[in-house]
């Protein structure tokens, strides 16, 4: 069988890529397992400096597994997927995204903790949550609307509608949209000239800039996951998930 999330590691650069193309690259409990086990590795790992997330040429991510939600995760507060919000929201070196085809979910709210992100022209991003009888989670409700304005942050988030390339790009969610078969070309280049800046400084410049925002993003992630655990129980939830899979 093969490993569902790819790490490889290209000098100082490590690439944790989605590779379970069959189910759209849907995130599986086992697989957060992994992200975060890569990631806490990684972080006092003074051979790794930058981290890119990257998926398959159609495919980012299609989010959360909602096989897995729909069979109950157990213990939400303390299941996989919250492990990895947690590491991920403190991680301390910089993380890069390489996005090609749909980004659902957390494909897209991941986007909102990396550094630099390139969107291939086709990508489509997408947050369903409330769609899915769900709320929004990894401090999207509390990012996306500082990042792109209360009024978009409230129709992606609200109406769970796709939305494209370059409306990301407009809105100031991403810093490059480009053609899909140059995207991981483009974050190859960022992360390895990232990767020749002197390490300490360029922990110590982004912790600059994240630290006056990080605590509300860690009560974000708690508060969203108590409203998502709640949710994940209700019938409308279930009813949702059910017609996906009867589709
Ligand atoms: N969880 C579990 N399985 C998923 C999945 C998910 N999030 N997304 C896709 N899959 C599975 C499908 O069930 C299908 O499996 P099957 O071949 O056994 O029937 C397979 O992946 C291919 O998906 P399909 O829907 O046929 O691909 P598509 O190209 O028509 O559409 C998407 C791609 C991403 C638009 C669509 O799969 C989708 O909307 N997925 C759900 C996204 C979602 O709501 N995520 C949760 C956010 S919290």
């Amino acid at each position: 069988m093969t490993d569902p999330i790819l790490a490889s590691r290209d000098g100082a650069v490590l690439t944790l890529r989605f590779n379970r193309p069959d189910k759209k690259n849907a995130i599986t409990q086992a697989m957060y397992s992994t992200l975060a086990d890569e990631l806490e590795a990684a972080a006092t790992d003074d051979k790794v400096r930058v981290v890119v997330f990257a998926g398959q040429a159609d495919c980012f991510t299609a989010g959360n597994d909602l096989k897995d939600f729909m069979t109950g995760v157990k213990d939400f507060a303390n299941a996989p997927v919250l492990r990895f919000l947690r590491t991920a929201a403190v991680f301390p070196k910089p993380m890069l995204a390489s996005v090609n085809g749909h980004a659902v979910g957390i494909g897209t709210t991941l986007l909102l903790h990396c550094d630099l992100v390139c969107l291939g022209t086709e990508a489509k991003l997408q947050l369903p949550f409330v769609s899915l009888g769900l709320v929004p989670e990894f401090a999207s409700s509390l990012i996306l609307p500082r990042l792109v304005g209360y009024p978009k942050a409230a129709e992606w988030l609200l109406t769970g509608q796709p939305f494209g390339a370059e409306e990301a790009l407009q809105a100031g969610m991403v810093n490059r949209v480009t053609a899909p078969e140059d995207v991981d070309t483009v974050v190859t280049e960022w992360a390895q000239s990232m990767a020749e800046q002197p390490p300490q400084a360029l922990q110590a410049a982004r912790r600059l800039m994240r630290a006056p925002t990080q605590a509300e993003t860690l009560q974000a992630i708690e508060n969203e996951a108590e409203v998502f655990a709640e949710r994940l129980q209700s019938r409308e939830f279930q009813q949702r998930v059910a017609a996906f899979f009867k589709r």
